[in-house]
């Protein structure tokens, strides 16, 4: 089953098979490009390859086919998750990932019977991809690390490259590996980052992010306890302020770790910086948590990617996102939202600013958008709708000023207070039309239909 009402059309998803983490995102030559774990053969098989779409305002995509296949002994079981640099002054893409290998038998795939190489492959136009490089091998992580190794994020600082990976320590703890190179092909190990107090057994996905002159680690950590107003998935991913720069920190406080989305729905995002200058994130709209499904119905493709975030410091040091600005131009004729009103597909931007006290805005009688003093909760009248998502309390930093919901088709993006607490969902309307009301107190309140281009 296709369903095309479920089909986003401003976020990224696969025209068929299976889509996870967000891989090699940047600006090259102009064009944005966006790569991604995917698995054509899905259901029935988990080897991951990397899609490719390119865009040139960061929500229509071209689809580009499949980039890299798992086609070479070093990635035989996964191209797994990767970045992109753009270098040689603009004119090359460096395609960094991690080839998987897991090797049949009776291994722990923990300890043993697993490998991670970490590969380089370029390209001098971002469509056709050069022979594979492995750059690491087993051999060449710390010793006190278990075979999971993965993830490269590479990043270009005063003249050298570095590059963070995820990693499970042997004491079961989550880390990242520092490496440096001059050239991009040989890489040293620089240092390790750990927490202070364990938080979870493995890092997936590092990145790094400067924003202001600070920078923060993101990272998703595996293993950690769910709680009842956070930490709701099976995995999260979420940042950590840094008291200095990436090569110069060891040890970080788990204590500082913020979520980036408490919805159902994320997991894995990457950051990139674009040409001018903004820090963008992308992530996984998905999760791999067995309790509800992102393909009812026998749907033949699976997840999407979010909107592309921007990302700024606020003066808290917490990290605010805001959905891209290119999403404004796509609004068509607003209206004044608080009786019911109905749009002809599931295609909306909705801003309620200037909010006092408690108040809900349902979506097609089905979803509801609950914020009372400092708790968002998100609940889903019709179970069939949520696809085993039910309902979500979120404690927030402070009282709710400003709500922004972006409604795309079979996703729904929740922003509170410019970004400070975001909350991603899908769910799978029946209805032909999207109807929203707004009990919110507040001074204003608006609905946009987002316009389809062409
Ligand atoms: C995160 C992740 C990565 C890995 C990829 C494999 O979702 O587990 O650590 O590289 O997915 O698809």
């Amino acid at each position: 089953m296709d369903h095309p009402e479920w089909r986003p059309v401003f976020h990224l998803s696969p025209q068929r098979g299976w889509m996870n983490d967000p891989n090699g995102l940047c600006q090259y030559r102009g064009r944005y490009h966006a790569f991604y774990q995917y698995t054509r053969d899905w259901p029935g098989s988990d080897l991951r390859s990397w899609g490719h779409a390119t865009s040139s305002d960061l929500l229509t995509w071209d689809d580009e086919g499949e980039a890299l296949s798992p086609d070479t002994p070093e990635d035989r079981t996964g191209v797994y998750s990767g970045c992109a640099v753009i270098a040689d002054g603009g004119r090359r893409m460096d395609l960094y990932y991690t080839g998987n290998v897991v090797l049949e038998g009776d291994y722990d795939q923990v300890r043993d019977g697993r490998e991670a190489n970490q590969i380089l492959v370029t390209s001098e136009d971002g469509r056709s991809f050069s022979a594979k490089r492995v750059l690491l091998r087993p051999g060449d992580y710390p010793r006190d690390c278990t075979r999971h190794v993965r993830d490269p994020k590479v990043w270009e600082e005063d003249g050298e490259l570095w590059m963070v990976l995820g990693a499970r320590a042997d004491d079961d703890r989550g880390e990242v590996l520092v490496y440096r190179s001059c050239d991009g092909i040989a890489w040293e190990h620089h240092r390790t980052i750990r927490s202070r107090k364990p938080l979870g057994y493995m890092w997936e996905c590092p990145n790094i992010v400067m924003l202001d002159g600070k920078s923060y680690l993101a990272i998703c950590p595996q293993g950690l306890e769910n709680e009842k107003l956070r930490r709701h998935n099976r995995w999260q991913a979420g940042y950590l302020p840094l008291d200095g720069p990436i090569p110069a920190t060891t040890l970080v406080d788990g204590e500082d770790f913020i979520e980036w989305d408490f919805g159902w729905d994320f997991y894995a995002p990457q950051i990139f910086s674009a040409d001018d200058g903004r820090s963008l994130m992308i992530g996984w709209m998905g999760t791999f948590d067995e309790d509800r499904s992102s393909a009812p119905d026998g749907l033949s493709w699976c997840h999407c990617l979010t909107l592309p975030r921007e990302l700024s410091r606020a003066a808290d040091g917490r990290i605010l996102q805001t959905p891209a600005r290119e999403i404004e131009d796509l609004r068509g004729t607003p209206q004044e939202l608080c009786e019911n009103v109905r749009l002809p597909d599931h295609l909306a931007d909705i801003a309620v600013d200037g909010i006092e006290g408690a108040g809900a805005l349902i979506l097609d009688g089905a979803l509801s958008i609950e914020l009372s003093d400092t708790l968002l909760t998100v609940s889903f009248a019709d179970p069939a709708i949520g696809a085993g998502r039910t309902r979500r309390s979120v404690g927030l930093p402070r009282t709710t000023w400003m709500l922004r919901v972006i409604v795309d088709r079979s996703t729904v993006e929740i922003y509170l207070n410019g970004g400070e607490t975001v909350f991603s969902t899908r769910w799978f309307p029946t209805a032909a039309q999207l109807s929203a009301s707004s009990g919110i107190g507040c001074a204003s309140s608006q609905i946009w239909p987002l316009i389809k281009r062409g």
